[in-house]
């Protein structure tokens, strides 16, 4: 195995779940951890460890990092809402992460962003991770946040991060924007075993798609230094997706698509 401990963070979450096979094979031990009520009936294994804890409880976090040498750290409000629980789950939470993962001296950490920090860029703009951010949300500038964390305890603690800028990632694709977002599970399982057993990979920001026909983020040169050669291709779902659009205006115009209709949140 590359790592002796090795932690997941949202592992009972839907993309916790799926991982957790693939990062078995690369450490001796996976702790699995997500909120006491998700984690209530954890789905182990044998060398697994099952570690509840509140990412907002930064008293939790010394205890859960320690001995780890590397995270996936998947934890967190997922979806466009209001922002207290971004800010207790995303912002603090991801803040405690990385202070916990400076003082166990961990190596390194996958951090799930998301496309949706560059989501209100028009749907076909062509985008590599140079272009500046353009959040569509309370959630897409928390993951903002998670990647300027991720460039500063590079910076300053040399702990290194690949910052996935995930599309949308699940078996099928099923609507018309996931023909260019797609990030099948077999191709999102690469690339995160590339982002965390690629040599050097300092502060690294990447998009997360597979080998989309219709792909909107051109990020080869990324890929290439991760190592990531993305299997599958949303096209072959062409035919019966096309026509399935979201509803007219910013969300089917812009490409954070749904999450463009949510909100504002008043208070
Ligand atoms: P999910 O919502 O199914 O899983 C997230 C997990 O985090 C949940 O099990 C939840 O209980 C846990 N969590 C929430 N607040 C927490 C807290 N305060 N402390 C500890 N755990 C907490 O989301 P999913 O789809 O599995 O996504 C995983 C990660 O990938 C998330 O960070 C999400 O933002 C990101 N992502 C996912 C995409 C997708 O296509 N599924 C697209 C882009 C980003």
């Amino acid at each position: 195995p590359v790592f002796d401990t090795l932690l997941l963070t949202g592992a009972a979450g839907t993309l916790g779940r799926a991982l957790a096979p693939s990062l078995r094979a690369l450490c001796r031990t996976l702790r699995l951890s997500d909120l006491p009520a998700a984690l209530a009936a954890p789905p182990l294994q044998p060398g697994d460890e099952a570690r509840p804890a509140d990412l907002a409880d930064a008293s939790a976090m010394d205890a859960l990092l320690h001995g780890v040498q590397a995270v996936v750290h998947l934890g967190g409000v997922s979806v466009e809402g209001p922002f207290a629980p971004i800010l207790a789950a995303n912002l603090a939470g991801t803040t405690h992460l990385y202070e916990a993962a400076r003082r166990a001296g961990t190596r390194r950490i996958v951090f799930a962003s998301s496309n949706h920090v560059t989501g209100g860029y028009p749907q076909g703009h062509s985008l590599t991770t140079a272009c500046p951010p353009r959040p569509d949300g309370f959630y897409g500038a928390s993951k903002l946040y998670g990647e300027g964390l991720a460039a500063l305890y590079w910076q300053r603690y040399g702990i290194e991060s690949v910052c996935l800028r995930i599309g949308s990632a699940t078996p099928e694709p099923t609507d018309a924007r996931a023909l260019a977002t797609w990030l099948s599970l077999r191709d999102l399982a690469q690339l995160v075993r590339c982002a965390l057993t690629a040599p050097g990979v300092g502060c690294t920001v990447a998009y997360g798609c597979s080998a989309n026909t219709r792909r909107w983020w051109q990020d080869d040169a990324t890929w290439a230094r991760l190592g990531y050669a993305p299997q599958d291709n949303a096209e072959a779902w062409a035919a019966q997706l096309q026509d399935r659009l979201l509803p007219e205006g910013p969300q089917r115009e812009l490409q954070g698509g749904s999450f463009l209709g949510i909100g504002p949140f008043d208070p």
